[in-house]
């Protein structure tokens, strides 16, 4: 293509983020476009399919049989999740098998490396992580790339609902005599590791991703927002909340 006509598809493109119209074919986004929507994209997808890896050993691990099958829920809808994001790479042309068996290493976040090795921590990641992963997820719902966005409306409230699930369990087990110190152990093992999935804040890429609709806000405002909502409920559990970092 010509560069007078690939400077005309950025500008047409552009115009269209700016008045709020969502990018629906691959023929109207530029290469930069392209990059940063796919390193959303496998991100979110590596991340529900991780997720559910790691939910997988508490169906066995679940207290009770109604809770076994909560688990097993949760297992089945981050499945889903992940299939839905490998579809949506699919149409853009990523080999996502090769995604998904040689290059996983390369996507995955270090937070899904760490062992979820008691009920505790696992409710404490279920409240903490699922509810990181609702609040980015409002800003992907918002996003131009049109396929993208629409997805993500049913997958939200899904997180949420995993959300409900964390926090009725994180409040039980605190109010439960003997527990609170593992609850509080296990709040204070994922804090750190959870404030760094929203990544650096006020990069140049995060500013690049905001000038293409890709995210809505800086990765900081994110994080704020996650932390606001945790914070009031934890406290009126009894848990004490460590302060929040600012990641450069
Ligand atoms: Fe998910
Ligand atoms: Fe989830």
């Amino acid at each position: 293509m010509l560069v007078a006509d690939e400077r005309a598809k950025a500008e047409a493109m552009l115009k269209k983020i700016q008045s709020g119209e969502k990018l629906e074919s691959k023929e109207e986004i530029t290469n930069e476009y392209r990059e940063h929507l796919l390193t959303l994209m496998i991100a979110q997808a590596d991340s529900e399919l991780a997720g559910a890896y790691g939910y997988i050993p508490w169906i066995e691990g679940a207290p009770t049989v109604a809770e076994k099958l909560a688990m097993a829920n949760i297992v089945k809808d981050e499945c889903r999740h992940a299939k839905a994001m490998y579809d949506l790479l699919e149409r853009l042309d990523i080999d996502t098998d090769k995604l998904i068996y040689e290059d996983k290493m390369k996507h995955r976040m270090k937070v899904f490396y760490e062992p979820i090795k008691t009920w505790p921590d696992l409710v404490m990641f279920n409240f903490l992580m699922d509810r990181a992963a609702g609040h980015q997820l409002r800003d992907a719902a918002e996003c131009s790339w049109g396929p993208w966005s629409r997805t993500m409306v049913q997958i939200e409230k899904e997180e949420w609902m995993h959300v409900k699930h964390g926090e009725t369990w994180v409040r039980k087990l605190s109010q439960e005599s003997g527990e609170k110190p593992a609850v509080q152990k296990a709040l204070d093992f994922w804090f750190p590791k959870v404030n760094k999935v929203f990544g650096k804040s006020g990069t140049d890429t995060n500013k690049v991703y905001q000038k293409f609709k890709l995210k809505q806000r800086d990765n900081h405002d994110v994080r704020l927002a996650w932390y606001n909502e945790m914070k009031p409920l934890l406290e009126s559990y009894g848990l004490t909340v460590p302060g929040i970092d600012v990641v450069e």
